[in-house]
């Protein structure tokens, strides 16, 4: 392979054709399939790992495909264990009744409780016209003897179906001590053209986090950086090639007023140690004059008001008004960003600056939630020719008009009536938030091709996305468009430090690593053994801040609560991580090996804990493939709770130490196969699984 090829294309090579693949999984003697590949996906974050700037936890995840096809779409039983049952019950069940096979796989549903099944029919949805519960009988008496599965219970008008257990604990535990940190990917699922993976990986832009330089890093910045975080993991295991963008504010008359303002209150050594705080600080300064100077200005305007209705003289006062206003902080800030829009070499040096540097420390604050974004965009990188294109195309596509000396698309005449009207281009011929958005979508269509592009934003700029995307569907890009979403997420109340309101990210992740720390102290003994209990209650606040935003569905907001989030009963990030490090104690205290592990004899596992365990393993691949279609954190969340309430209510019943060997070696070999899908899924939703705490 030539040196000049793209690192994606080389990746993608490898992906299917490589000779030596990082991990071979071999087949499974209860499965007829073989071969599925894993690898690390995202090649590039191996090498930023050796960056000196980021810690070394931002790594990749790994990532599994097959080459192998099935008869039913979306059916990869070599990735997938429950595909293997899906495929038999469907080929079976249509051999016996003559019903279609594809339509009884694509009408096999999951259940919620173990219960009802590992996967159940809903005969009425097979359309046919006969008494469902008759129907249910018929299917299950005709059902042939299996050595996958049970022979199904008719339910009501549910076809039941349970694994027989001695199969799937042999795939389930078997891959996993196999795959490792690859179980559960599906890379099949993000190929262009899944019958022909030489046509490469389908490409995701997805936009996230997207701060204002100067301005805090409020709760809404916070939900769309762990959200979109979480996206980008997920899309990733789901084989899609995906770019990470931020969009900062970085433009704007704001940088006027930090520009003129740090000449008055700026500092060097300051902005160089800490240039997101210096230069807040310095915001915050001259904001406070420029509220100092509206007060008079606002009463001159009212006084000219005045007198002009009763006819009286203004001239002198309007020459005074002139004066207040020129010598105003705000339009001493409106000329420099003019300057800067006209391409002032200086102006946009020091912008540059104070742009740059303030990259460097996002990138900080980022790695410390496993996030490293492919590409720092901006408001201050749309071409101003790609603005005019756009305003062009909406022009010839006749959805821009004149209002007032503006330009104004007005919606309620384009079938859009809720989208009202938005102003494309003020009366001063300045562009807009919208502009630069309008101008961004094209430039991002023609740079990046992308299949897909995601915009992680909260509900509040509903409006504003929707008219985005009504705007490029107007102006005749419905190609486009229809390519685009917008991942909504609600508000968050009560997010403030202990020490007064929050400004930026690092902020929030001290203050709650610093609480957790108190409440790792409240243990004396434990905390004694915790060796470096600092970074470990660094490790468990982050899990804290991101459990708690994923525990309900985006759209809903919630309370910010300190006390609520950091402790270690109820659902909480720290119950989750300390189920993990519980997990990791097991194993060295065990004294075996994860060599030793995949010659366990699994046969010894018969007890209902541990079946029931192992068959909630088998679904993690199936609640990955979910997330993706719910685009919900909580879906996997939800599962991990799921599975360690399962894994603690075992803990009793399934001693290791002091158990006879070959069944302590049996047992250890599912407590570690359940540690590696909790630490998989805590992985795609971008937390650090700690060993110990
Ligand atoms: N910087 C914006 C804000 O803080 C968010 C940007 C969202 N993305 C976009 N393409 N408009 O409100």
């Amino acid at each position: 392979m030539g040196h000049s090829m793209l690192s994606g294309a080389r990746r993608f090579s490898g992906y299917f054709f490589s000779r030596s693949p990082l991990i071979t999984v071999r087949s499974n003697s209860s499965s007829p399939f073989r071969a599925a590949i894993a690898f690390p996906a995202r090649s590039r974050s191996l090498t930023t790992m050796a960056s000196e700037s980021l810690p070394a936890s931002v790594e990749a995840l790994s990532l599994q495909s097959t080459t192998q096809k099935s008869e039913y779409p979306g059916c990869f039983p070599s990735l997938n264990p429950m595909d293997i049952y899906r495929e038999h019950i469907a080929t079976e069940l249509s051999k016996a009744t003559g019903i279609d096979a594809q339509k009884i796989y694509s009408r096999l549903a999951w259940t919620n409780t173990l219960d009802k099944g590992d996967l159940t029919l809903p005969v009425p949805a097979l359309g046919i016209k006969k008494n469902p519960a008759e129907l249910c009988q018929e299917l299950a008496s005709k059902f042939p003897e299996s050595d996958l599965v049970n022979p199904p219970t008719a339910f009501g008008p549910h076809l039941q179906f349970f694994c027989k257990p001695k199969a799937l604990t042999d795939t389930v535990l078997g891959r996993i001590l196999k795959e490792k940190a690859a179980f559960g990917t599906n890379g099949n699922q993000g190929l262009k053209d899944p019958s022909d993976p030489s046509k490469g990986q389908k490409k995701i832009i997805i936009e996230f986090s997207s701060p204002n330089i100067a301005k805090a890093f409020h709760m809404g910045h916070l939900r769309s950086t762990i959200i979109g975080g979480f996206l980008a993991n997920l899309y990733t295991v789901m084989g899609w090639d995906v770019i990470r963008m931020n969009y900062l504010g970085d433009w704007g008359k704001q940088y006027g007023l930090l520009a003129n303002g740090y000449k008055a209150f700026g500092n060097e050594e300051a902005l160089a140690k800490d240039p997101i705080n210096h230069l807040f600080d310095v915001y915050v300064k001259v904001n406070h004059i420029v509220s100092e100077q509206e007060a008079p200005i606002k009463e001159l305007k009212e006084q000219i008001k005045q007198k002009k209705e009763k006819n009286e003289d203004v001239a002198a006062l309007e020459a005074e008004l002139a004066k207040l206003v020129d010598a105003s902080e705000d339009e001493k800030a409106r000329r420099y960003f003019k300057s800067m829009e006209d391409g002032d070499p200086e102006a946009l040096d020091l912008w540059r600056r104070f742009r740059d540097l303030s990259i460097l420390k996002y990138k900080q604050a980022y790695a410390r939630l496993n996030i490293d974004f492919d590409v720092y965009s901006g408001e201050s990188q749309v071409k101003k020719e790609s603005m005019a294109n756009a305003f062009k195309a909406m022009q010839d596509a006749g959805v821009a008009e004149e209002s007032e000396g503006a330009v104004i698309a007005d919606f309620t005449k384009h079938g859009a009536k809720k989208l009202g009207k938005a102003i494309i281009v003020r009366k001063d011929g300045t562009p807009l938030y919208l502009t630069r958005d309008i101008g961004a979508i094209l430039e991002r269509d023609e740079e990046y091709k992308f299949d897909k592009m995601i915009y992680v934003v909260a509900s509040q700029q509903d409006l504003h996305l929707a008219q985005l995307f009504k705007v490029t569907e107007l102006s005749g890009r419905k190609d486009l468009s229809d390519r685009c979403q917008h991942i909504n997420f609600g508000m968050v109340k009560g997010m403030s430090t202990r020490k007064g309101t929050v400004k930026f990210l690092d902020d929030i992740l001290n203050d709650v690593g610093d609480k957790m720390h108190e409440v790792m102290k409240k243990n004396q003994t434990k905390y004694e053994q915790v060796e470096n209990p600092v970074a470990t209650a660094d490790t468990l606040g982050i899990t804290a801040v991101m459990v708690q935003d994923y525990t309900g569905k985006r759209i809903n907001g919630y309370d910010f609560n300190l006390e609520a989030m950091t402790s270690f009963e109820g659902d909480t990030g720290p119950y989750l991580q300390y189920a993990h490090a519980r997990l990791c104690s097991m194993m060295r205290k065990s004294g075996l090996t994860e060599e030793e592990l995949s010659s366990a004899n699994f046969d010894l596992l018969t007890e209902k804990h541990a079946t029931d365990l192992i068959r909630l393993l088998a679904t993690y691949p199936d609640t990955i493939i979910n997330a993706s279609k719910t685009l919900e954190p909580v879906t996997i969340l939800a599962y991990l709770f799921k599975m360690t309430h399962a894994l603690s209510s075992s803990y009793d019943v399934l001693k290791v130490v002091g158990s006879e060997p070959d069944i302590k070696k049996a047992r250890m070999a599912l407590y570690f196969s359940a540690r590696q899908v909790l630490h998989n899924g805590m992985r795609i939703l971008g937390l650090n699984p700690v060993e110990r705490m």
